[in-house]
This record gives C-alpha cells, sequence and structure tokens, in this order.
C-alpha cells in the first residue's frame, strides 16, 4: 500500500509543515551516543529490538525499550517523530487522513473503512492495534541504514532513538535554481535508446523531470553529475547529500550477496531502496554486466569502478551499497563490449533453420541477428556522441550484455521486465 502520491505532494508545501509526527527541533540530537546500529551489516541485527541491545535500555530489554521510546513520542526517522500513542495520532488530521509519512509514503496508516491499522514497511502490513504498527514501523527499517541511540537525560540508558531512511538516486543534472533551491535530474535513457525488449529502467519516479526542489541548506554541494547520492523528507523538506564514493578496482562480486572492491567485500542490502537508480546502476546488475564481459579483476586493464555507500557513524563499519558507476571509464568499458558484441556478430551466418550452414558454423535467425546488430548500432550511436553521461554508456554495456546473455538468470532484469532470449542462447552449429 502506498498512500502519499502526487495529489499528497502536491498538498504538502516544499518547506516542513509539520504534516504528521513532531519535527526535531535541531538538525541533530542532542544527547550523547551510545550506539549507532547499522541495520542488518556486520555484527548488527536487522531490527533494534534484537537481544544484543538490551544492555542500552533501562527496561533490560531492547523491546520493551524500544516500545517505551516510541510511546514517549521520542522515535524520529529522518528526525519526524512517530506519534506515540493511538490517541496522540487520532488527534491530527494529516495523521488521519494521510498517515504517518516516511519520505512522503505512508508506514503508518489507520484505514477507517475496516478500521484496522496498518504499519511496516511502506504500511504493508496489518496490525491488532496501533502500538503493534507503530512497532512494526521500526522493526521494518530496512537493511544498510542507520539507527542511533541517545542518551539525553544523562542516567547512561536510551531515551532518543533516530533512525535514516534514506534512498538512492543518480545524479545526471544539477540545477540552481534563481530563488536558491537546487534541482536533481536523475537522467534518463532517451527513446531512441531503447527497443520493446528492455523493460523498465527505474522503479520509481522522483527527480525524473525537474523534481522536488531542495532548499540550499539541504543539498550538499559536494554533489557532482555522475555520482550517486542519497535523499531523505526531514523537517525542512527534501534533503540530499552524496554517497560515500569507493573507487578501486573491481574484483568481483555476486547480485544479492557482496561486492568485492580492492580486496575489501562490501556485503548487500536487501530492500534498500534504488528505485531512483538506473537498473543499469544498481550494484547487483552492474555487476553481472562487468562479470559477463569479463572487465572484473582485471588488474592489467588498470580501470577503476566506484561503489557507492550509505555514510555511517563509524568508518570501521558500512553502510547499503547503493549503486556502482564506471563513470570516467565509462566509455572505454563501452567500446570494450562493443567489440565483444561485434566479433560475435561477424561470426555467424543469418539462416532459417542452419540447413545451408557449414557443421562448424554458427548460424542464427534474422530476428535475433537484427536485434544485436541494432543494440551494437545504438551502442555505437552513444560512444560518439560527446555529451553522452557516463549512465547511458554504462546503460549501454548493460542492454550489450542482456542482447547477448539473456534476461532469464539477471534477478533485477527478470523483475523489471527485461524479455531477452539471448543471442548465445540462440546460435546454433549448421547442419550442412
Ligand atoms: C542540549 O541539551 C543540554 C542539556 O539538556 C542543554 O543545556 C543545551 O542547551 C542543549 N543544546 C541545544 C543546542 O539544544
Ligand atoms: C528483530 O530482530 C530479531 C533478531 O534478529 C528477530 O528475532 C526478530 O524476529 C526481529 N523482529 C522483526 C519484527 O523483524
Ligand atoms: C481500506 O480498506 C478497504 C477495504 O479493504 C479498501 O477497499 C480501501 O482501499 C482501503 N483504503 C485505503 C486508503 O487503503
Ligand atoms: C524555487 O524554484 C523552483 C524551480 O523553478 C521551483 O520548482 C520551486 O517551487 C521554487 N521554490 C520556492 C520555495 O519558491
Ligand atoms: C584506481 O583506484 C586506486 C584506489 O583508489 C588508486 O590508487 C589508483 O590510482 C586508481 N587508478 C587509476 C588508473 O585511476
Ligand atoms: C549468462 O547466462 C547463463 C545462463 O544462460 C548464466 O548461468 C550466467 O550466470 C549468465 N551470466 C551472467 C554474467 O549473468
Ligand atoms: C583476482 O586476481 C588475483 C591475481 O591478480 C588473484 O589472486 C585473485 O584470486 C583473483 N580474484 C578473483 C575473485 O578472481
Ligand atoms: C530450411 O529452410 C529452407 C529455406 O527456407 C527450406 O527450403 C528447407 O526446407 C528448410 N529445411 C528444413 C529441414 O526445414
Ligand atoms: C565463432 O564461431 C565458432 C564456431 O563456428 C566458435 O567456436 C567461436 O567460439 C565463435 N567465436 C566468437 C567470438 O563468438
Ligand atoms: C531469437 O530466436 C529465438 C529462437 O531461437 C526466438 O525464440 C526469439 O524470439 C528470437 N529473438 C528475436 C529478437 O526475435
Ligand atoms: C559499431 O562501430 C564499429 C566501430 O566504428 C564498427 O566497426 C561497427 O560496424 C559498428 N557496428 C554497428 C552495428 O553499427
Ligand atoms: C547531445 O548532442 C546531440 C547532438 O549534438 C544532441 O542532439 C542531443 O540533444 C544532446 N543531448 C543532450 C542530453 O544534451
Amino acid at each position: 500500500m502506498k498512500l502519499a502520491n502526487a495529489s499528497v505532494l502536491a498538498l504538502l508545501p516544499a518547506t516542513g509543515l509539520a504534516a504528521c509526527g513532531t519535527p526535531y527541533s535541531g538538525s541533530q540530537i542532542n544527547g550523547t551516543l551510545l550506539r549507532a546500529v547499522v541495520l542488518d551489516m556486520g555484527s548488527d541485527a536487522a531490527n533494534v529490538t534484537a537481544t544484543q541491545y538490551d544492555q542500552y535500555f533501562k527496561q533490560g530489554s531492547a523491546l520493551e525499550g524500544v516500545k517505551s521510546v516510541i510511546a514517549n513520542s521520542d522515535f524520529y526517522i529522518n528526525l519526524w517523530a512517530i506519534p506515540g500513542t493511538e490517541s496522540a495520532f487520532q488527534s491530527v488530521s494529516q495523521c488521519m487522513s494521510d498517515g504517518y509519512l516516511v519520505n512522503q509514503v505512508a508506514w503508518l496508516y489507520y484505514n477507517s473503512t475496516t478500521a484496522k491499522w496498518w504499519g511496516g514497511y511502506e504500511a504493508e502490513t496489518e496490525a491488532d492495534s496501533y502500538n503493534a504498527a507503530a512497532l512494526s514501523v521500526v522493526t521494518n527499517i530496512v537493511a544498510g541504514l542507520e539507527v542511533r541511540f541517545w542518551d539525553t537525560n544523562g542516567d547512561g540508558y536510551t531515551d532518543v532513538i533516530d533512525a535514516d531512511y534514506l534512498e538512492g538516486v543518480t545524479v545526471d543534472t544539477i540545477t540552481h535554481n534563481a530563488n536558491g533551491t537546487y534541482s536533481i535530474y536523475r537522467g534518463n535513457i532517451d527513446v531512441a535508446d531503447k527497443t520493446r525488449w528492455e523493460g523498465t529502467n527505474f522503479d520509481a519516479d522522483l527527480f525524473d523531470g525537474s523534481g522536488p526542489a531542495i532548499p540550499e541548506n539541504n543539498f550538499d554541494t559536494a554533489i557532482s553529475p555522475g555520482d550517486v547520492a542519497l535523499f531523505w523528507y526531514g523537517p525542512k523538506g527534501w534533503a540530499m547529500k552524496r554517497a560515500q564514493e569507493v573507487v578501486g578496482l573491481f574484483v568481483g562480486g555476486a547480485d544479492h550477496t557482496s561486492y568485492n572492491i580492492d580486496g575489501v567485500s562490501y556485503e548487500d542490502a536487501m530492500r534498500f531502496s534504488r528505485d531512483n537508480l538506473f537498473i543499469s546502476n544498481r550494484p547487483g546488475e552492474f555487476t553481472d554486466a562487468q562479470k559477463f564481459f569479463k572487465f572484473t579483476n582485471d588488474s592489467a586493464a588498470g580501470l577503476n569502478v566506484s561503489l557507492w555507500l550509505v555514510p555511517v557513524t563509524h568508518t570501521t563499519e558500512y553502510g547499503a551499497p547503493v549503486g556502482m558507476t564506471s563513470d570516467g571509464n565509462s566509455r572505454i568499458f563501452l567500446a570494450r563490449a562493443i567489440s565483444q558484441a561485434q566479433a560475435q556478430l561477424a561470426n555467424v551466418t543469418i539462416s532459417s533453420n542452419g540447413s545451408n550452414v557449414p557443421s562448424t558454423q554458427e548460424w542464427v535467425n534474422q530476428a535475433n541477428y537484427t536485434q544485436l546488430h541494432d543494440a551494437i548500432a545504438r551502442a555505437n550511436l552513444s560512444l560518439a556522441l560527446a555529451n553522452s553521461s557516463s549512465f547511458l554508456l554504462d546503460y549501454q554495456t548493460y542492454v550489450l550484455y542482456q542482447t547477448l546473455n539473456g534476461s532469464s538468470t539477471d534477478i533485477g532484469a527478470a523483475f523489471a521486465g527485461f524479455s531477452y532470449t539471448g543471442f548465445e542462447n540462440a546460435e546454433k552449429l549448421g547442419t550442412a
């Protein structure tokens, strides 16, 4: 269930009118940081009610402690407090109409038709009570994001908790508007660069046009075109910061598992939102294309890639892998992918059934030949244009890999509706 949409966004001013949930007054919780948990990463648990966090609560139980923090309206997501009680929620009209929003999407909501509470990730789960729904919101924040335990009264235990809910976005262009705000365009795939065999390149639609305006003070000016950034909706409106960039040799990796840069393995984070990243720059899909063309662990070529991570408090820990890009090397990777694809195209004969092709020679039908030919032609065109973004070049590399190897074994591609048979799967030896 996704309640908030364009109509809800239209109701809200760009800078924070208190909607549902009280915004924190400062830019950071005023207290002593007792613990920064990076959900489901390293030795951290998938949620903050796990018994390994019991020691941080005076109740002697993380579950009871977290319930108490919520009840006091002291559990914040992106610095918006979750209403502590059912009556507090019901007393705010915007809570009753739109729900408690995380990045403008309802995560806690009352359906007055059925008189049922819904909570959890994007309010997808029905709950028995308001308290259960609120608890399920905080236990369903996704992997790779940080949740911090604060002591604000000096008793040595947690009394305030604040969690980040950050989502990834590719930054194609940055516009500094006349009124001081920033507009980010995440980039797109031009109709001329797409075919009907290609599926969905994005799963969401933020930053696909001018995007929401980001107030000047909420925008990290270290962000440059070609970067991957993180965005969220805080008390002062939409905000964006640069992801942490790790540059180096892409040694290897596996979709949904981990990605190795310069010998350091970064584990994946399930359900982390990459909905506003090109499919080809999500870590798993980027990895599949790089492995297919044997670009990984090629130290002789010296072509670095960037892995972008969620920044976290402690430098010994890592947040979610947000995306991967090849940025300044994207032209070289694409040129190498084109030459591999061109060699395969040149190596086949076109036939309807192979009866006129020698048994030492591979053939494909006209449709398969044309499909690969056209994918190479589009990739050639992107390469020839000086203004092609690194994202478009990475995308062309990804589509060549899809065209050659097919979509069925690439989890993200199949899920996004890519439906390539794969040139290599269509090749057969002749029977003449
Ligand atoms: C932080 O809290 C302390 C103690 O409660 C208080 O003295 C101080 O003014 C607060 N600082 C800010 C910036 O709110
Ligand atoms: C929270 O994490 C603990 C420990 O991993 C687990 O036992 C519990 O089922 C989790 N709760 C939810 C609601 O996911
Ligand atoms: C509330 O529940 C009813 C019955 O299941 C459903 O038809 C309706 O769409 C729900 N309302 C919202 C806003 O989700
Ligand atoms: C600032 O300018 C941008 C771009 O024109 C516009 O989208 C936004 O609504 C403006 N914001 C304010 C607060 O005027
Ligand atoms: C590749 O990245 C490594 C690690 O950041 C750096 O030392 C090296 O200079 C980079 N190589 C090139 C060719 O940029
Ligand atoms: C290519 O396709 C084969 C199955 O046809 C699959 O086993 C393999 O994992 C794919 N390669 C990549 C890099 O996705
Ligand atoms: C990468 O290459 C190095 C040698 O350069 C080799 O020792 C290592 O096993 C390779 N790693 C993978 C994952 O292939
Ligand atoms: C193969 O295709 C050729 C040309 O279209 C046709 O003449 C021939 O009968 C076909 N052979 C078989 C075995 O279908
Ligand atoms: C070219 O086709 C032959 C079979 O005729 C095959 O053995 C070889 O691997 C192919 N080469 C390329 C680059 O696809
Ligand atoms: C390629 O050929 C296979 C049969 O080998 C067919 O199923 C597939 O639809 C063809 N691809 C295109 C793009 O026509
Ligand atoms: C792509 O460009 C290369 C290099 O210019 C050229 O050899 C090849 O024929 C082109 N392929 C297609 C399908 O346009
Ligand atoms: C890139 O340049 C081409 C030709 O010079 C032009 O047609 C196209 O609109 C430009 N694209 C962008 C995104 O600026």
